[in-house]
């Protein structure tokens, strides 16, 4: 009978992926909380409408990538994305009328039904901040930086920021931008791909940000969105530059960048690494100034970001000198042969472990030689040896596997208190 198998697009983590998955959750819990950020979490299926008026009908996303069913009378939609679900939540349980700002933090899986690539899946995950009830650029740096820290204390190195602004949705920004787009672009549609002379009238911006070499080509010499803004949100992208070089985070300014969601406004950024390759983007974000009152609250100004935990795994298993081996270390192992030491060691191991030491032992039957083999390829830092004549002594062996590969006998009965002592010295 065949197996069962995965579905495309989704995969599952063992053992060091596994730790390398909960190590970039764990970090982002504990720089988001010295930010100030508090955890939220919301459901992972909303209604369809929910992410339709905040994503955008226009965008990917939701004209061909959401996970939709209906069952019964509604029509539910796993989150492609978290934001639209927390402004909800705000929304919904009013949360802006008893405090001010509003700082939170998510994590989870997001779900997106494109084409399965290297860094792309159709369910993957996100960690993500939005801080909900200022205008001030200084917390676009604020979030900006997080993202950029965050890397940094994950060990990543090598990240590149993009940055972009596409201004606000009033009548002398964003419309006259567009305006300006159509008719630089008019007398240039046959040059572009045909997925861009659909996006000419359906969703202009996103031609910005084409793939294809001959739109890019193209897009080169088209005013820069920067350039065509109203004052108050040139004023308002000078301010979040200058903050940016006075904290020296370096970016690229990049007007070809749009983002692929509908709700942004002003401010918008990338984090890119070269290891991906074409999908490039480790995380990304902006100001959604707009989104509040769209979905139907007061004007409420706010700025996030999200960042994939998948691409940032593969970013950091490029990296010539991963840190992770270390994460996934085990404190001790026990080597034990014949029935009485395997039982001696199963109990030594316990009183261990109680003692807040990671320990394990093997549970095949294997050779000695064969069970110091498993103590190196966990990275135990001690392995204690116990064989027939060894228990019959009384006795137990320590033997340093990390650094000098020496080894002593001690006394079975003291040894828990000796390897105590050890674990407290290093
Ligand atoms: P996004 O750019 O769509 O933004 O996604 C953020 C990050 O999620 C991407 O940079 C990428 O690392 C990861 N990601 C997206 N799609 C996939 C995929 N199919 N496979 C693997 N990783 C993926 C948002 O989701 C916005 N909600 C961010 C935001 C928060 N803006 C303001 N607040």
């Amino acid at each position: 009978m065949e197996i069962i198998r995965h579905i495309e697009g989704t995969r599952d983590y063992f053992a060091a992926d596994a730790a390398r998955f909960n190590r970039a959750l764990r970090v982002a819990a504990d720089i988001f909380a010295r930010y100030g950020y508090s955890q939220t979490i919301t459901p992972i299926f909303e209604n369809t409408a929910l992410f339709a008026r905040a994503i955008g009908e226009a965008t990917d996303i939701v004209s061909k990538e959401m996970y939709t069913f209906t069952p019964g009378s509604e029509t539910i939609t796993l989150r492609p994305e978290g934001t639209a679900g927390v402004i909800r939540a705000v929304l919904q349980h009013e949360i802006y009328k008893r405090t001010g700002l509003i700082k939170v933090w998510y994590a989870g899986p997001m779900f997106r039904r494109e084409r399965p690539q290297k860094g792309r899946q159709r369910q993957f995950h996100q960690v993500g901040v939005e801080a909900v009830g200022s205008a001030d650029p200084l917390l676009d740096v604020e979030v900006i930086a997080l993202g950029i820290r965050y890397y940094e204390a994950l060990g990543l190195n090598d990240v590149r920021l993009r940055l972009n602004t596409i201004g606000c949705l009033n009548e002398p920004c964003r419309p006259v931008y567009r305006q300006r787009l159509r008719q630089a672009l008019q007398p240039l549609l046959p040059r572009l791909c045909k997925v861009c002379q659909e996006r000419f009238d359906r969703n202009i911006l996103r031609i910005l940000d084409c793939k294809n070499s001959s739109c890019q080509e193209v897009v080169k010499d088209l005013p820069r969105s920067h350039e065509h803004t109203c004052d108050a949100c040139r004023e308002h992208f000078a301010r979040v530059r200058e903050s940016l070089e006075e904290q020296q985070i370096s970016y690229n300014l990049d007007h070809t960048l749009v983002r692929g969601l509908d709700y942004y406004t002003n401010t918008v950024f990338e984090y890119t690494h070269a290891a991906l390759g074409a999908q490039d983007a480790i995380g990304g974000g902006g100001r959604y100034d707009g989104l509040m009152k769209q979905l139907g609250g007061p004007d409420i100004p706010a700025v996030g970001f999200a960042l994939g935990i998948e691409r940032i795994m593969i970013a950091l298993a490029a990296m010539p000198e991963s840190k992770e081996a270390e994460a996934e270390a085990i404190d001790l192992y026990g080597i034990a042969l014949g029935d009485d030491s395997r039982k001696a060691m199963a109990k030594i191991l316990g009183q261990l472990r109680q003692a807040g030491l990671s320990a394990d032992m093997d549970y095949e039957g294997k050779s000695l030689k064969a069970q110091l083999r498993s103590a190196n390829k966990r990275g135990a830092r001690l392995a204690l040896i116990l064989g027939n004549n060894e228990l019959q002594r009384g006795e137990v062996i320590i033997k340093d596997l990390l650094h000098s590969g020496e080894q002593r006998s001690v006394l079975l009965a003291q040894c828990c208190d000796e390897i105590k002592t050890i674990f407290k010295c290093i």
